[in-house]
């Protein structure tokens, strides 16, 4: 790795894994968040700030800049376009033109939302088509982030999970439910490759590792309906899959749209970083919980989530 490391939204469900990624490696990794987190040596950096994010990746000699950081919130997104474009797209291009003025290279966040999830199974040449706010956030954010360096990195992924200091992600909404004996409604009809944390980071690493830029696809290795993978993850934990409901996805009444089939194409990623493959569901599911007495003496070190204060 030539050169540090920074990762900005280091408290978040990526960057918390790349961050504890880059670390395993020996790499020079620091993570900023958004919120100043009371320890846990956390930077604290609003992406919105051109001018404090020009300071901080100059004060740093950075190499490498990771931007997991964003509002990934997709109904708030579309209630609010213009407060979530400031972050997803003004800030992710601030730190884009500090990266190219000091010559750092930048890897940027995508989502399988960038496509309307019609024909599903997409490649990178597919051309993006996305039916929401974020989804098109998304889109813009990766044309100017590939204008301003086409050595950037773009990693678009999907359905993210593993153990997270917030525990937001589905399979941890599902543990969480299913723990408490809550039966949990799942939509109908919705196919996507869900994506092991850790290994995300992995090929993420070794991508950069790798030298690679461009738009990349990295997720799971199995396409697999949400219905189907909430029942894999009961199973996973040891409990009662009769708990999940499939209803029609229009029952959710939720206020943006979402694609119905937003499989990605991993092919590109394969042949790139041949070492560090995609998994699937089971191997996902069986690593996570593995991992779980690990990541409880690691999340003994951070902060309490709430000793979050917003940034001044
Ligand atoms: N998770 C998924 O399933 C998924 C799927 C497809 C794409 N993605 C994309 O992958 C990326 C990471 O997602 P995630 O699930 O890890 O998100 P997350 O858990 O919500 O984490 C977001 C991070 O961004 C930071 N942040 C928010 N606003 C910021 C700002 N103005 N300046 C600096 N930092 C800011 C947050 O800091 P605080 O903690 O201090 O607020 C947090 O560390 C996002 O771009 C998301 O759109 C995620």
């Amino acid at each position: 790795m030539d050169g540090k490391v920074l990762v900005i939204g280091g408290t978040g469900l990526v960057g918390n894994a790349l961050l504890r990624a880059w670390t395993a490696q020996g790499a020079q990794v620091s993570a900023a968040t958004y919120h100043c987190h009371a320890s846990g040596g956390f930077l604290q950096l609003d992406m919105q700030d051109a001018g404090r994010v020009k300071a901080l990746l100059a004060s740093h000699r950075l190499g490498v800049v990771a931007v997991p950081a964003a509002n990934p919130y997709v109904d708030y997104c579309e209630l609010h376009p213009e407060e979530t474009r400031r972050v997803n797209v003004d800030g992710t291009l601030n730190v884009a033109r500090a990266c190219r003025e000091l010559g750092a290279r930048m890897i940027f966040y995508s989502s399988d939302y960038v496509f309307d999830g019609v024909k599903g199974h997409y490649t990178e040449e597919d051309a993006p088509c996305p039916i929401n706010e974020y989804g098109r956030q998304k889109a813009e954010t990766e044309r100017g982030v590939l204008d301003c360096d086409p050595r950037n990195l773009v990693i678009r992924t999907a359905g993210a999970y593993g153990w997270q200091w917030e525990p937001k992600n589905f399979v941890l909404q599902v543990k969480k439910n299913l723990s408490e004996g809550k039966p949990m409604r799942v939509a109908d009809g919705v196919r996507y490759n869900p994506t092991y944390v850790e290994n995300l980071a992995e090929i993420t690493t070794a991508l950069v590792a790798a030298g690679a830029g461009g738009i990349f696809h990295v997720v799971g290795a199995e396409e697999i309906a949400r219905d189907e993978f909430a029942r894999r993850a009961a199973g996973a934990f040891g409990l009662d899959a009769s708990l999940i409901r499939t209803v029609p996805a229009a029952e959710f009444k939720a206020p943006a749209a979402r694609p119905k089939q937003s499989s990605l194409i991993t092919e590109k990623l394969r042949r790139a970083v041949p070492k560090a493959p995609p998994v699937g569901v089971a191997e996902g599911l069986r690593s996570m919980l593995a991992m779980e007495p690990h990541w409880r003496a690691y999340a003994r070190t951070l902060p309490d989530p709430a000793a979050k204060v917003a940034p001044k």
